[in-house]
């Protein structure tokens, strides 16, 4: 599944492949004033040394690549090497660093629109970034967002207006794993002289590249795949159009202060060198564990787009170089169900997030989308038996062997006629 790709052509990335970019782009060893750290040092230093009083040099005429710094929220050594690093891997020219996923979001939406304008976003979007539109930009901003069903263009083109000066993509999307057809996407951004953002968190830039499909910008919630440890929480937005890039710069650097600290870059950094392995061995056992589970006669539904079952399966194989590490599936039984499948799992941590080395499992209905009203969750069929899994890299057959736990506990349960619900009474009524 390696992209095999070179990911673009200036600044020193040569046709250099994924790989090796992944492992060493932005921080090669410094023999000239530096000791030679074949990685980067962590630069803490919040400020730099002036070299005299200079009439003639702007704070936009500092030259990162140069070591010129003025002051770490504007820029910093070890967050500048993230950003050219990412950038590279996105085949993107600028991208900026950000302390979470959720201000990457903002300020890339907030850089594409002013009050009055529209958005159209997909509806089956993270909890945080749909509650985000409404609460702050649909409620205090005077921005108008329509959700729609973007596995089908056409609602897309449907809802946008001469208004519309952004749509917002995930795909996949979370929890529910469906597809928008990115270059369908980028051609109703033009004919409506819109901006295309995808949030492309679940798939990372080794299986899918939006700009090369046509997106202006895209954004990660680094905390996933990119840092891949469950141990930094961070976000990037990558593009390479300069009057974008410079308003969402505006906002990290001066409108909002918000950038990745230099602990979290150094994280960063050192997860990408492994990220075409990990990547690699998500989705082997992502495979597996979706033809486990589909095989499994307590499983109502699998959705996962590398199998065949997945309604955009074909879609997936066009636009993405893999089909990544997250699954979610529906088991027969809801809610009593769920409740009795996860207290028994040993490997699979009950835990929001996704994208570490560690399987995780999380319940929706009561974890990610809990803010989501119960009418709009069941709208999207986020249902109470619905199960996210972000599978790790841990030995496939230990994490079958674990879901097969799950389900026998699931099935002892019904056979004793015991609910999940009225043991946590007992336990609670006992503790008292
Ligand atoms: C797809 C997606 N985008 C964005 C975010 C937000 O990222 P962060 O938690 O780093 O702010 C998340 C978090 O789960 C996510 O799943």
């Amino acid at each position: 599944m390696s992209s095999g790709k070179p990911t673009g052509a200036d600044d020193g990335r040569g046709d250099k492949r994924f790989e090796t970019l992944s492992v060493t782009y932005g921080e090669e060893p410094d023999l000239s004033g530096g000791v030679g750290d074949v990685t980067s040092p962590i630069h803490l230093a919040s400020t730099y040394a002036v070299d005299g009083i200079d009439m003639d040099t702007a704070l936009e005429d500092l030259d990162p690549d140069e070591d010129e710094f003025l002051y770490t929220r504007l820029s910093n050594p070890t967050r500048h090497a993230v950003e050219k690093r990412v950038a590279a891997l996105e085949g993107g020219d600028h991208a900026m660093a950000f302390a979470s996923g959720t201000s990457a979001i903002v300020s890339t939406v907030m850089a594409a629109v002013e009050p009055g304008d529209h958005v159209v976003a997909f509806e089956d979007l993270y909890g945080g970034t749909n509650t985000m539109l409404k609460e702050l930009f649909r409620d205090k901003l005077n921005v108008a967002v329509d959700f729609v069903d973007a596995t089908d263009p056409e609602e897309v083109r449907a809802a946008a207006t001469d208004e519309t000066a952004l749509l917002w993509m995930e795909t996949p999307t979370n929890p529910l794993l469906r597809l928008c057809d990115i270059e369908e996407m980028a051609a109703i951004a033009d004919e409506c002289d819109a901006l295309l953002g995808v949030d492309n968190t679940f798939m990372g830039p080794y299986f899918q590249r939006p700009l090369e499909l046509g997106a202006d910008v895209v954004v990660h919630s680094t905390t996933k795949y990119i840092n891949g440890h469950s141990d930094s929480l961070g976000g990037v937005a990558v593009l390479s159009d300069d009057d974008y890039a410079q308003e969402i710069g505006f906002l990290q650097q001066v409108g909002m202060g918000n950038v990745m600290a230099p602990f979290d870059a150094y994280m960063v950094l050192r997860g990408m060198k492994t990220l075409p392995l990990r990547m690699r061995q998500h989705e082997t056992n992502a495979a597996e564990v979706a033809a486990y589970l589909e095989s499994h006669d307590r499983v109502a539904a699998v959705r996962y787009p590398g199998l065949e079952s997945h309604p955009q399966h074909d879609l997936a194989d066009d636009q993405m170089d893999g089909h990544g590490g997250v699954l979610s599936f529906e088991l027969d039984g809801g809610l009593d169900a769920v409740e009795h499948f996860v207290a028994a799992l040993d490997e699979f941590t009950l835990a929001v997030s996704l994208g570490g080395v560690e399987s995780l499992i999380e319940h929706p209905a009561s974890m990610t989308h809990s803010p989501l009203p119960a009418e709009e969750r069941a709208e999207l069929g986020i249902t109470d038996g619905l199960l996210r899994v972000s599978v790790g890299v841990e030995h496939p057959k230990d994490l079958l062997a674990d879901l097969e736990r799950g389900f026998e506990a699931v099935a002892d349960a019904a056979s004793n006629g015991e609910s999940a619900t009225d043991e946590a009474t007992e336990t609670a009524v006992g503790d008292d």
